[in-house]
């Protein structure tokens, strides 16, 4: 058991969506809020809807995607609060598209975002921890990290990457003191899509389809988070549809990536694929 209340927690991409959900989440509970941004006006607003619930904190910008502006925000966080005791590597961005249509530009965009934007914030708030003797790393992936799911491969790679960095992590710092969680969802309503890159209009369609049906808010990923950080688990995956799936790739991976394929076949397949998005069926 790990009691958040009225612990001191970092949270980049705290401006929207599961980033600003947290932190409300968490100001109930007593905690005071590091709320870190690329857009410094979103974190602020993210704050006053903290104080507004009676919670504290600070808002602070960062782009989480250079280390130098990472290793800043640690040292600023650990001097002026005196410590940190949870960091959410949460701020993410999403490109779609086939192999080969994703322009690089794009590949190293998401990469630099959700995969060395964790790390960078693993890096430098880890040893800083070690030396306070505990802490907890939460990590933001993606449900997409252990179903790769079709025409995401650069966010099916980084979030894959983070499960396991995630993983490896758990085994290395608990000898220390200190916990780490991984995140995984499906699809939930955010502004996630504001800033989405594709290559064609199907996946803007779908991707806004699938939004919009989402039975689950960022709020209630939030709790699921919460209490999966309380009870110390690796692993959050909120939806049903994304434990289903998951424990089906494990059991019949042949029959799973055979699936996803079909799917992939013809033009079919992706009208089908969002027929099924609009009755509410791809969660
Ligand atoms: N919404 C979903 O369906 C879904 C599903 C699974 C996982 N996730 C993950 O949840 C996390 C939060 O996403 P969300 O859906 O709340 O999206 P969102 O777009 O609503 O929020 C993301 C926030 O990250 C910030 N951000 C973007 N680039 C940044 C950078 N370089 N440095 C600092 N901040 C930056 C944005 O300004 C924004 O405020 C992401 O890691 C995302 O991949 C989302």
């Amino acid at each position: 058991m790990y009691k958040l209340d009225g612990k001191r927690v970092v949270i980049t991409g705290a401006g929207s969506g599961l980033g600003r959900a947290l932190p409300l989440a968490l100001a109930s509970r007593g905690c005071r809020i590091g709320a870190a941004d690329i857009d410094e006006g979103r974190a602020r607003e993210t704050l006053e809807l903290v104080r507004a619930r009676g919670g504290e904190g600070e808002a602070y910008r960062v782009d989480v995607g250079r280390p130098e502006e990472v290793e800043a925000m640690a040292e600023h966080f650990f001097r002026s609060w005196g410590g940190v005791d949870v960091l959410v590597n949460n701020a993410g961005v999403v490109s779609t598209g086939f192999v080969g249509d994703i322009p690089l530009e794009d590949w190293e965009w998401v990469f630099r975002v959700n995969f060395w934007g964790v790390l960078y914030g693993c890096h430098y708030f880890i040893p800083r921890m070690k030396a306070q003797g505990g802490g907890y790393i939460v990590n933001v992936a993606s449900a997409a990290g252990l179903l790769t799911l079709l025409e995401m491969a650069p966010y099916n790679a980084t979030k894959a990457a983070v499960v396991a960095l995630s993983e490896t992590l758990r085994s290395e710092l608990a000898p220390f003191g200190i916990g780490v969680t991984a995140v995984c969802p499906m699809f939930f309503n955010t502004r996630l899509l504001e800033s989405m890159r594709y290559t064609d209009a199907f996946e803007k369609e779908f991707a806004e389809t699938t939004f919009r049906f989402a039975r689950m808010s960022a709020e209630q990923v939030a709790e699921a988070v919460v209490r999966a950080v309380e009870r110390g688990r690796l692993y959050v995956v909120p939806q049903f549809s994304g434990r289903f799936f998951w424990a089906l790739k494990r059991l019949r991976p042949g029959f799973y990536h055979g699936a996803l394929a079909f799917f992939n076949r013809d033009d079919l397949g992706r009208r089908l694929l969002l027929w099924m998005a609009r009755k509410g069926l791809v969660q």
